[in-house]
């Protein structure tokens, strides 16, 4: 953090929206710190996704505000979104990689919209953000020849290209084994460690959840219901937190395990 910068980056400030006649997002308050792996958990259709895409400005509120690192991403226009856009990575739900293009031309995109690179340059970036992801030296091959695992990286791969302040995931680890799910879980922290970034991490996985967050909350009814560090999520009270623990079969933590 430099000095005289505030803590907090991304701010949702009494955030309403409806959605098919629904109100999905009910008066929502939500900030999240520079550097922190923020979970989001909530379970099928509670409104994960449309969080994701009010912080990055693909959605607007209703009424409230969306503010990023102090300044209103609701209200810019659509010039000054994708400047502030460049700061963000996105991994997808379902990797959403481009069938018919290369895992080369799969990263790149992004760049390619947004800098100013020589073809040399872009090589360079492709190859040392599949590195970063355990993917070296498959550039020419095609979305189609990877497992879900893979295909998830280079949709890592993607969302790190511009170097990010900020990264978001949909549903990393949705759908994959567990072998899988971990190494996925470790390339979040490694990211977050390695690049210093800021991390939003949605999930319906309490497992997972614990795993990667510095910090855990629930989403229930259109509101943050609970938020606390893993250990508290272990230990609360809380019966929606309960439920998705004891869906999981997670215990509380009654004495430290000793290494
Ligand atoms: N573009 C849309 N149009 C209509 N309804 C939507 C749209 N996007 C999301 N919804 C609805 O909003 C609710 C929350 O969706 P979403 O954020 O995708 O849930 P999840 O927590 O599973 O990610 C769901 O009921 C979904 O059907
Ligand atoms: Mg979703």
């Amino acid at each position: 953090m430099q000095p005289g910068q505030a803590m907090t980056l991304i701010e949702l400030k009494s955030v309403c929206k409806s959605l098919g006649g629904q109100r999905v997002l009910d008066r929502l308050d939500l900030a999240i710190d520079r550097g922190e792996t923020l979970v989001i958990m909530g379970r099928s259709g509670a409104g994960k996704s449309v969080i994701l895409k009010h912080i990055i400005g693909l959605m607007k509120p209703d009424s409230g505000e969306v503010l990023f690192d102090g300044q209103r991403i609701d209200t810019l226009s659509r010039h000054q979104l994708n400047e502030t856009r460049k700061r963000f990575g996105m991994l997808f739900q379902g990797s959403a990689l481009f069938d018919s293009m290369s895992v080369q031309e799969n990263v790149c995109a992004a760049l390619r919209r947004h800098k100013k690179l020589s073809p040399g340059e872009v090589r360079r970036i492709v190859a040392a953000k599949l590195e970063a992801v355990g993917l070296s030296g498959i550039e020419e091959k095609m979305p189609d020849e990877l497992s879900g695992g893979m295909r998830k990286r280079v949709g890592l791969a993607r969302a790190i290209a511009m170097d990010p302040e900020v990264v978001l995931y949909d549903e990393p680890t949705t759908g994959l084994d567990p072998i899988t799910a971990h190494q996925i879980n470790d390339l979040i922290l490694q990211t977050r460690s390695q690049f210093g970034v800021t991390s939003v991490v949605v999930t319906h996985d309490v497992t997972n959840a614990l795993k990667v967050g510095t910090r855990v909350c629930l989403l229930v009814n259109g509101k943050i219901n609970f938020s606390g560090r893993p250990d508290e999520v272990r230990n609360t009270d809380n019966p929606y937190v309960r439920q998705f623990l004891e869906a999981r079969g997670v215990g509380p933590v009654t004495a430290a395990p000793s290494a």
